[in-house]
């Protein structure tokens, strides 16, 4: 084996052991979670009652679907809770789930159609962009999509409604947060203790939609 190939398979081998021992992943897979990733979104409702008297949520980038379990089972069974991604999922009792890119006109006339062109309670995103590997295109990506999320709030989230997006810190970030504010009565920034200090994803907490 090549100096290379021995480095990487080592560092496999390390992600593996991490994976397996993580707090986050045992509880996932006690608590039938499909992935950590729940983790943080409770942890960020249970700081912030993100789900308080909230009916109806759009979850965007919501594969494999941890978040829209949380998001199930918050609004409970008169609630709607959909979904978008560009990959399939397994189907899950009381989502409504839209296979497709939401960066594109028809995913999101899809979406417009399953919320009855109507304002709902609650919009998260924890969508990342695939990454190139090239730092300023990954960045951009990243932008782009919490621009996008932030002009569908603007349309379709209700005035005083709250939103949870992920963002990751690099040269965009202050121009995303200035963005928020300007939509937002308050933007909070949250960094859950389920999200890997490795990582560069923070969350942009924004409480109470403006008037607009
Ligand atoms: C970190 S994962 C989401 C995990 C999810 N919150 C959960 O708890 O299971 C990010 C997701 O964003 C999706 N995504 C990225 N860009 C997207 C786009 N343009 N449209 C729809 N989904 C997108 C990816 O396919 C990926 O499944």
């Amino acid at each position: 084996m090549d100096d290379n190939k021995a480095r990487k398979n080592k560092t496999i081998k390390a992600w593996v052991h991490r994976h397996l021992n993580d707090t986050y992943v045992k509880g996932a897979q006690r608590n039938g979670y499909r992935s950590r990733a729940a983790y943080k979104l409770l942890e960020i409702d249970e700081q912030d009652h993100l789900f308080h008297n909230v009916k109806n949520v759009v979850d965007l980038g919501c594969a494999p679907g941890s978040w829209s379990q949380v998001a199930v089972d918050k609004v409970g069974e008169h609630g709607t809770v959909i979904g978008v991604d560009l990959l399939e999922i397994h189907p899950l009792h009381r989502l409504k789930f839209i296979h497709g890119d939401f960066t594109e006109q028809t995913t999101l006339d899809e979406l417009l159609d399953a919320i009855n062109h109507k304002p709902v309670d609650l919009v998260i995103s924890d969508m990342a962009p695939n990454l190139s590997g090239i730092k300023n295109t990954d960045q951009a990506r990243g932008a782009y999509l919490v621009e996008l999320v932030l002009d569908f709030a603007k349309g379709y989230l209700k005035t005083g409604g709250n939103c949870l997006i992920k963002v990751f810190h690099g040269g965009e970030f202050d121009n995303l947060v200035k963005l928020s504010r300007e939509m937002f009565e308050q933007v909070l920034i949250r960094k859950p203790d389920a999200s890997r200090s490795s990582s560069s994803e923070t969350y942009l907490l924004c409480k109470h939609k403006k008037h607009m």
